[in-house]
């Protein structure tokens, strides 16, 4: 078991979670969405968090506002999600999801999406967002299309298309 914190990321975490997020997708592409993502609009500054390990960035995850069709307020997309390849297995991808989880239902969102594997994301109770009424947006799989209610009514009269962040369409 490896020791670690969870917390917010800040400013000068910016390098030490590209590194982590090159290391653990083997290729450059979702650090520089990352990168995108943090000088979009859809950035909340206090839905992204580091994992910690003596001090050194071993973990990162970035939620992000989305638009929905039927509703006014926007709601969140988690992506990505990394930990560096030496501390993967180790629960610090669970850790983070779970600690962003609760910060979104605390700063008052109702739903959370992603793209990823089902049987990753569905130990957190993340389910069918095809299902659920929503649109997948990507030419990606539909199992991989999920959504979380953060709260026991979120999914209810709720359906419909989804605008993604500019930085996930380009
Ligand atoms: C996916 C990732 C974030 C998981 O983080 P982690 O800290 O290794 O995960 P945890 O230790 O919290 O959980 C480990 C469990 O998840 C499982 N797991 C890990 N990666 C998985 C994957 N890609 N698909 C399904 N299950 C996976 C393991 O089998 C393990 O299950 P077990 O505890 O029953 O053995 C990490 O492996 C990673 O950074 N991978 C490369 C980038 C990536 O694919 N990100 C996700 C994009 S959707």
């Amino acid at each position: 078991m490896h020791e670690f914190d969870v917390e917010t990321a800040g400013p000068t975490d910016t390098t030490a979670i590209r590194d982590v997020v090159t290391a653990a997708f083997e290729r450059d592409d979702e650090a520089i969405l990352v990168d995108a993502l943090r000088e979009s609009p859809a950035y909340r500054p206090d839905l992204s968090f580091v994992a910690r390990h003596d001090g050194d960035v071993i973990g990162h995850v970035m939620f992000t506002e989305v638009a929905l069709s039927d509703r006014e307020t926007a709601e969140l997309v988690l992506a990505p999600l990394s930990v560096s390849p030496e501390h993967q297995r180790s629960g610090v991808g669970s850790r983070l999801v779970r600690v962003g989880l609760d910060a979104a239902r605390d700063a008052g969102y109702e739903l959370v999406f992603l793209h990823g594997d089902p049987d990753y994301y569905g130990r957190f109770g993340f389910t069918s967002a095809v299902d659920a009424g929503f649109e997948n947006p990507f030419d990606m799989p539909d199992e991989a299309f999920q959504v979380y209610a953060l709260s026991e009514d979120s999914l209810a009269d709720v359906g419909g298309a989804l605008t993604y962040p500019a930085p996930f369409r380009e």
